[in-house]
């Protein structure tokens, strides 16, 4: 008997609630119906002035390029890190998440080329050490109930960032007076966004509702030791969006704007995992990797 059928004889993976199942199952179908991914040939690409557009927004158009773009890498890794996921999940990023995703790289992608800056070069197959390690980890199925609320965590957070970072580009893109730019590619792309942030949430809370007390607490560790600014996985990577939340004017009104923007990106990790914490407003770790990628932009 391998380890893994081992640990399956010991551990009964506890039937997830058929009540978050089901809402689960309904919200995905909702979404492919309602949003299937946004023909490419229904933006509009004029821009007033390009050049500005690029000396302006260059650094954000390129970090979410590349972040949507590398969704494609991210289907390999989950199909790592999740061998057995429950179907609805891979419903979820199979067919509705990742060719949604995929169109907004590629309409960004268009975007950057036109407006003078260089062609994204996402990472769409190279898969870190780390997550090779805990993808053979997590055959057993107790580590792959941990994986994957790490995933649903880290969906919850990089969803939330998008849409914020949305919402402020689209503001920018108008106060630039880029309207075809922001009304028919920016606006439809922020439209899909928050029903990703739905089903990772929903999702979170239903297995964290299921979880041995000593899975959450290996939970708690692992997230805090692995939280990350969304789409970085290095330094360049971090400086680099430092430079996107001070485009975005995130940290216009200082380190007061880099806690507000912490505590919307980690309000529901903060309820969850943090719950018998009183009086926090937001998981450390979340606003010191903010801070940290912005002082590493500061320093240049
Ligand atoms: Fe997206
Ligand atoms: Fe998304």
């Amino acid at each position: 008997m391998t380890a893994a059928e081992t640990s399956r004889v010991r551990y009964r993976r506890p039937r997830r609630d058929e009540s978050v199942e089901a809402r689960l199952f309904e919200h995905v179908e909702r979404l492919g119906e309602e949003h299937p991914p946004i023909p490419l040939d229904s933006a509009d690409f004029s821009m007033k002035r390009p050049d500005l557009l690029a000396s302006r927004f260059g650094g954000v158009v390129a970090y979410m390029t590349r972040v949507e773009l590398e969704v494609e890498r991210n289907v390999l890794e989950l199909n790592l890190l999740l061998p057995d996921p429950p179907p609805v999940d891979k419903l979820f990023y199979a067919e509705v998440w990742s060719p949604q995703e995929i169109h907004h790289g590629l309409l960004l992608d268009r975007l950057q080329t036109l407006a003078g800056l260089p062609v994204s070069a996402p990472n769409v197959d190279k898969i870190s050490f780390q997550l090779r390690f805990l993808g053979a980890l997590a055959h057993l199925p107790v580590i792959q109930d941990i994986s994957r609320m790490l995933y649903y965590l880290t969906g919850v957070a990089t969803e939330k960032s998008a849409i914020l970072a949305y919402n402020l580009l689209h503001k920018g893109l108008l106060d630039l007076g880029e309207k075809a730019v922001a009304s028919t590619i920016i606006a439809p792309i922020r439209r899909q966004e928050p029903g990703h942030f739905a089903y990772y949430k929903i999702a979170a809370r239903g297995l964290w509702d299921e979880m041995a007390p000593w899975q959450k607490w290996l939970t708690r560790l692992l997230r805090k030791q692995s939280f990350e600014v969304v789409g970085a996985y290095n330094k360049r990577q971090r400086t680099e969006f430092g430079g996107v939340m001070e485009a975005l004017g995130i940290t216009a009104e200082g380190d007061i704007g880099i806690q507000k923007y912490a505590q919307q990106v980690g309000q529901v990790e903060l309820e969850m995992l943090w719950a018998e914490r009183q009086g926090l407003r937001f998981p450390s770790y979340v606003l010191d990797s903010f801070r940290s990628a912005f002082r590493l932009h500061r320093r240049g």
